[in-house]
């Protein structure tokens, strides 16, 4: 397991981390919108509500006062009928603020999620990304299984 630096501690998302920088550090990932913190909450709310099901991790630097969100990634465990029913572990939303990039803290998180996945009984862990971070998860030991398809809404 890579080292978080000094001062940094890998944990569950938080309500507080909507003040923290949560959602900037999405922001690195895509478009996230205005939330506002009722918002934020009812949907951390409902997340906390689906035992077992959203392990949402965070990396924060609280060498910085306040604390900063400066790394975030999701899982999720899908129940299935098949493989007597087998649990499939799917990460999501993986994201490092820009000036954190090459720290080994997306690393650290793939590893940590990849870990729950396995503790919670999934078979496998499977994620999509682009090309471009095709390397960064080839670092983190997966490899290329099948094609995305998508139809957008
Ligand atoms: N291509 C090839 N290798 C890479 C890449 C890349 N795009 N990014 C990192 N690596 C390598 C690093 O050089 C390092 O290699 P080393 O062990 O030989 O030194 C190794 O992968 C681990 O890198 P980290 O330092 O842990 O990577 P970082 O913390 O910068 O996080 C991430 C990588 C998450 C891709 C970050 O650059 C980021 O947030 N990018 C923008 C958002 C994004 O694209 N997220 C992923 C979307 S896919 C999904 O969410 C399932």
């Amino acid at each position: 397991q890579a080292e978080l630096p000094e001062g940094y501690k890998l944990r569950a998302l938080r309500s507080e981390d909507y003040e923290h920088g949560f959602l900037d550090c999405l922001r690195v990932l895509t478009t996230v919108g205005d939330i506002s913190r009722q918002e934020f909450d009812e949907r951390y709310q409902w997340l906390a509500k689906q035992d077992g099901t959203y392990f949402i991790l965070v990396i924060e630097d609280t060498n910085l006062n306040p604390p900063r969100i400066v790394g975030t990634g999701a899982l999720i465990v899908e129940r299935k009928f098949i493989h007597g029913l087998g649990k499939v572990g799917h990460i999501e939303d993986i994201a490092v603020a820009k000036d954190q990039q090459g720290k080994k803290l997306g690393l650290r998180i793939i590893q940590a999620l990849d870990f729950i996945a396995k503790e919670t009984g999934c078979y496998k862990t499977i994620l999509d990304c682009s090309e471009h971070n095709e390397g960064f998860y080839v670092k983190c030991g997966f490899k290329r299984a099948g094609l995305e398809m998508a139809h957008y809404h």
